[in-house]
């Protein structure tokens, strides 16, 4: 029965080619005879055909699946099986589908579909997992009201919507079969319940393994937050009675918005202050709030198809976003999001992976859950506020939810919102979604009798499969201040349209210094010919937060930059301006730490690539540790009281005020560190009693490359505890000097506790080691010769994952001819691989091709 020819060239599906599916699906019903290794799956699908389709193919997906039976209504369905599917003849009028498929979640590795994890079921089937389940139309434009039957001697068995008792579930809200969820094993709950605007009860609850039940109050605290939040925001009620998360320790990303069935990977649930760090903290907050904000924007409304993918991801981390900043610091958030956004987005969108936020064709779905789709998806959502307005964006999303609730959208769906509240033509704003590429807008002034004028061009580079690019709507947040650092002129959004815009400000007494892209409001390089003194002037005045930090950050730049290409020595200006920081006590601590922060390695790399130089990875390290040493040295006498004044005392809370004391404490700790031998660091890890003290003294140490001994009491410490030993394994590696990654990472890979069908622990090795700038790319190779055995041993098992972590190349073309060569060998080693996987054959094709 079964297509015995060898797997077919690898498919590459088009937006425009989409077509309206065939049949629609009413119901379904779903029985589970759960077995590791034969798990039966009964289904019952009420189908009917689509008038709005044309074609009447009977075609299900289905991969990975044993066909018991195949029945349309009650009789043998003759259905033709693929290894990607099944046909029937089947009439031209409603009729009910009926299957038997058999599958082995025990031997599940890829962690799609149904798999076990640590002996409990589970499942994923976003994006197209469904189809491992049993045969289905598995796109999200076709929805049905599903019910699910667990059969199976786990003490508890979960599914989606409402518990009917005895495994059995109803979901009253039609879905798309990503949003399908199972869970059963040997769990327990952290309950609660929540009452919402309109006075209903939802039971809530967080089901773990027995030993993680005292890591949940703080996820449960998050997501009662953000159900009140998305309710005062954007007046979003929650919709069942019933709200389920569970912590599963084998998932491929950070956690899904299954309908009333939410599972997270336990690093993105758990937390304790004993084991986890303000950082994580404020990560699992934010991955509740966004999983739980999906119900409204991704499950009520969801995607036409996967090419509209941003239409949930860019809005739901947008919204995200602004409840962390609301919850938080809204200063410190934008530049932890702008940080983020410029390492893996710009780096993203100036390779050879660079695509569109909506794309216009992928092979495998699955590589296209990109920063750009999510990161850039949420900066054109921000613009779009920015443009029209606050009063208007709410209109248009109230629009937005009531005309389109319950059905599965586009893009233009979307827009038309806006366009119709505001009276306003999107056209160019469009651009954002189908033009890849950072665009690059070059400032120019002129002053004149009162008059000063900013003229702006704007030029975005070519990128795969798209050589010419339009100009863009570019919002510019731009404000100005005269010489005493007063504000001359508060804010103004200069809405850039042209290639060349210039744009006039009348009425000043003197030239301002100019503050531009406040608060980063579009996603650009600004190519500003500033000078130092501007900067550090800035860094020391405007009244902006975000751009407060971004002068400082221009500045540190350059100052690295000029080390790095004329051997300077660090920039005097610089290191004042730091210390006028970190005096000023009017300044947020979380501010100054993020102040103190200089770019990354990766940063610089591709900066002075854009400059037309080839970096040197050895040298932007040791430049950086020069840097970071004559900082410790300008700021020696202040440090002490710093780091004594950040001492947070009584017990642990994860809040936003006390976080930043700590990270402004332990940046002081880190620079201390480089003078004292380790005295101080060595006195806070051991006696922190809680994982931001402890890690960051640990950092310090192994940075002065005196952490062995603090290393080896932590491992003991904390080896019964995974999440905690992924954080030991990354360390490890991150810390590693110059080119002593690879080896590291090597000698990880021997470790007992090294297992790679982990993601977690995976990662925690690998993406430290493409982390780790200079050893990833030791001139020897071996960083690249590392990275590719693994990914080629890990694809065997984990196509998904090791399809993500490939982007460890995307850089390649900045470097010189012979890491170039090496990477390249590397890439076309895995290409080459025998039964390499469709998701990395994607990938280090695309990369390899650019
Ligand atoms: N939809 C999930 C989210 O962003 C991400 C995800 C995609 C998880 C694919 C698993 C598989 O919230
Ligand atoms: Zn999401």
């Amino acid at each position: 029965m079964k297509d015995a020819s060898p797997a077919a060239a690898p498919l590459e599906i088009f937006l425009s080619d989409y077509t309206p599916p065939a049949y629609l699906v009413d119901t379904v019903e779903l029985v589970f005879k759960l077995h590791p290794t034969a798990t039966r799956v009964l289904s019952k699908i009420a189908f009917r055909p689509n008038p709005e389709a044309t074609d009447r193919t009977f075609y299900l997906h289905g991969e990975q699946l044993k066909l018991i039976s195949a029945t349309i209504d009650g009789k043998d369905a003759n259905a033709k099986i693929t290894d990607l599917g099944l046909t029937a003849q089947a009439p031209d009028a409603p009729f009910v589908f009926e299957a038997e498929v058999e599958i082995s979640p025990q031997t599940n590795t890829a962690l799609e579909g149904l798999y076990m994890s640590n002996g409990m079921y589970c499942t994923q089937c976003e994006a197209e997992g469904f189809r491992k389940i049993t045969y289905y139309p598995d796109r999200p434009d076709v929805m049905g009201v599903f019910t699910v039957t667990i059969e199976g001697s786990e003490p508890v068995k979960l599914s989606n919507g409402n518990d009917l008792g005895g495994g059995k579930w109803h979901d009253p809200w039609p879905k798309p079969a990503y949003l399908f969820a199972l869970v059963a094993g040997d769990l327990v709950n952290h309950p609660d319940t929540f009452n919402t605007m309109s006075g209903k009860q939802v039971e809530l609850n967080i089901w773990v393994r027995k030993g993680d039940l005292n890591k949940c109050a703080f996820g449960m605290d998050a997501l009662k937050r953000s159900m009140k939040w998305d309710e005062e925001v954007y007046g979003r009620e929650y919709d069942l009675d019933l709200f389920n998360i569970v912590a599963v320790d084998d998932f491929n990303m950070g956690a899904m918005e299954n309908k009333g069935l939410n599972i997270f990977n336990s690093s993105a649930v758990l937390a304790s202050p004993e084991t986890s760090t303000d950082a994580n903290f404020e990560r699992i907050e934010a991955i509740i709030a966004h999983e739980y904000f999906h119900n409204w924007t991704g499950n009520r409304i969801t995607c036409r198809d996967w090419f509209q993918l941003c239409l949930k991801e860019g809005l739901t981390v947008y919204r995200d976003s602004q409840f962390t900043a609301d919850e938080r610091s809204p200063a410190v958030k934008r530049i932890e999001d702008v940080i983020a956004l410029r390492a893996r987005q710009f780096r993203e969108d100036n390779g050879p992976l660079a695509h569109p936020v909506r794309p216009e064709s992928f092979v495998e779905i699955n590589n296209f859950y990109t920063a750009t789709v999510y990161e850039k998806g949420a900066e054109v959502i921000g613009m779009l506020k920015t443009l029209i307005g606050d009063e208007a964006y709410y209109k248009g999303c109230d629009l937005y939810f009531t005309r389109h609730d319950g059905q599965a959208c586009t893009i233009e769906d979307w827009l038309a919102c806006f366009e119709e509240v505001t009276g306003r033509d999107l056209t160019q704003f469009k651009l954002w979604y189908s033009q890849a590429g950072t665009p690059r807008v070059a400032v120019k002034e002129a002053w004149s009798e009162g008059t000063y004028t900013l003229t702006f061009t704007q030029d975005t580079p070519p990128t795969p499969g798209q050589d010419v690019k339009d100009p863009k709507v570019i919002p510019i947040a731009v404000g100005l201040l005269n010489d005493a650092g007063e504000e001359v002129h508060a804010t103004r959004i200069c809405e850039m349209t042209d290639v060349v815009h210039a744009f006039r400000f009348t009425g000043l007494d003197a030239k301002p210094v100019p503050s531009i892209n406040r608060g980063f409001s579009a996603p650009i390089i600004l190519e500003q010919d500033q000078d130092n003194a501007t900067r550090a002037f800035l860094l020391a005045h405007d009244t902006d937060p975000f751009n407060k930090w971004e002068a400082g950050r221009a500045l540190a730049r350059d100052v690295m930059i000029r080390m790095v290409t004329e051997d300077a020595t660090p920039d005097q200006a610089y290191l004042d301006a730091l210390l006028a920081v970190a005096r000023d006590d009017t300044l947020d601590p979380a501010f100054k730490a993020l102040a103190f922060s200089t770019p990354s390695a990766d940063d610089i790399a591709q900066a002075l690539f854009d400059g037309g130089v080839t970096p040197d990875p050895t040298k932007i390290y040791n430049t950086t540790q020069t840097l970071r040493q004559s900082v410790a040295h300008a700021m020696q006498d202040t440090l002490p009281r710093i780091y004594a004044e950040m001492q947070v005392d009584g017990p642990f809370s994860p809040d936003a005020e006390a976080a930043g004391k700590r990270a402004w404490g332990n940046v002081a700790l880190s620079l201390l560190t480089r003078l004292d031998g380790g005295a101080q660091a060595r006195t806070q890890f051991e006696s922190a009693d809680n994982m931001t003290q402890q890690l960051s003294a640990l950092g310090a140490l192994l940075r002065a490359e005196v952490g062995e001994e603090a290393s080896n009491a932590f491992c003991e410490q904390w080896k019964d505890d995974r999440l905690v030993i992924d954080k030991w394994f990354a360390m490890q590696v991150s810390y590693a000097k110059l080119d002593a990654a690879p080896a590291t990472a090597k000698a990880l890979t021997n470790h007992p506790d090294f297992d790679m069908t982990n993601p977690n622990r995976f990662r925690a090795v690998f993406g430290a080691l493409a982390g780790n700038t200079a050893g990833f790319h030791s001139p020897d190779g071996s960083g690249y010769a590392l990275l590719a055995d693994w990914l080629i041993k890990l694809d065997a098992k984990n196509p998904q994952t090791a399809a993500r972590m490939s982007t460890a190349f995307e850089t390649w073309k900045r470097y010189d001819a012979d890491r170039q060569a090496m990477m390249r060998e590397a890439l076309e080693r895995m290409k080459a691989a025998s039964n390499l996987s469709g998701d990395l054959l994607e990938m280090v094709t695309r990369i390899l091709n650019a």
